[in-house]
């Protein structure tokens, strides 16, 4: 669905991701987990259209995506829930549900999202008229997860959403991730700096360390592998 092939991105002439090749299939959850600074934002930001590709290609069901505005890439059917969840605090969870349908101009196609969105996160329907800065950690994240479901993605792409939850709402953050891929379907790239809890609801992954894909594989078996112990575990 997702073939990336010998990426390279840079800063201001420093690269940040070399020769990187990632493939997401169609139904995976996928996770690409690393450290700080690894190069996993930057990744993300690079397949969502937002960065300038120095070398390598990007084609998403069969079509490049290079050189494509980001705005075009969403209509192609690619979320990103950015690092940070980037919401309208001011506004309503409503508003930030809408502010995720833009691409959608048929209001009946609309309101089936929305209702959708409030079927798999009834609290966010609770809440529809609190303002967005107002929610707890775990309820903002699930609010920017339902807006990007709003532009009914068929890739969703979400950059660290346990970024700053306590450990018990990580795990139930990965568990509506879990629960998205496996009940509707839906196809996931994750990138983690949590790795363990990542790679256990992971079909796949991959590792990367300084802008470099390091190692690859089956979620199980990273989790087994040394460097994975080693690095990220601390085992
Ligand atoms: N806007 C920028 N200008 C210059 N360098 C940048 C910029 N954004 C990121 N970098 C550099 O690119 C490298 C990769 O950064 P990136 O944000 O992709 O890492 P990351 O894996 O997402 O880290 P984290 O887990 O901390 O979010 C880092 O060395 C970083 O300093
Ligand atoms: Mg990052």
């Amino acid at each position: 669905m997702l073939s990336v092939k010998q990426l390279r991105v840079s800063y201001d002439e420093v690269p940040a991701l070399m020769n990187v090749s990632l493939e997401v299939h169609e139904g995976e959850l996928v996770a690409l987990v690393g450290s700080n600074g690894a190069g996993k934002s930057t990744f993300l930001r690079a397949v969502a259209g937002l960065m300038k590709l120095d070398e390598g290609e990007i084609t998403f069901m069969g079509e490049s995506l290079v050189g494509l505005p980001a705005f075009q890439v969403v209509r192609r059917g690619i979320a990103l829930v950015p690092e940070g969840r980037r919401l309208f605090a001011r506004m309503s969870v409503y508003e930030n549900l809408l502010a995720g349908a833009t691409i959608q101009k048929d209001p009946q196609a609309r309101e089936k999202s929305l209702a959708e969105v409030y079927e798999m996160f009834p609290l966010l329907k609770e809440r529809a008229n609190q303002r967005a800065g107002t929610l707890s950690g775990g309820e903002q994240q699930m609010l920017a997860i339902g807006r990007a479901l709003m532009s009914r993605p068929r890739l969703l792409m979400l950059d660290e959403p346990s970024l700053g939850l306590m450990p018990l709402l990580v795990d139930s953050i990965l568990e509506i991730l879990q629960r998205l891929n496996q009940e509707r379907n839906m196809t996931i790239l994750l990138v983690e700096q949590n790795v363990r809890e990542a790679l256990e609801i992971a079909h796949r992954g991959y590792v990367i360390q300084s802008g470099r894909i390091v190692m690859e594989g089956k979620g199980k078996e990273l989790l087994a592998s040394d460097l994975i112990r080693r690095a990220y575990l601390g085992i």
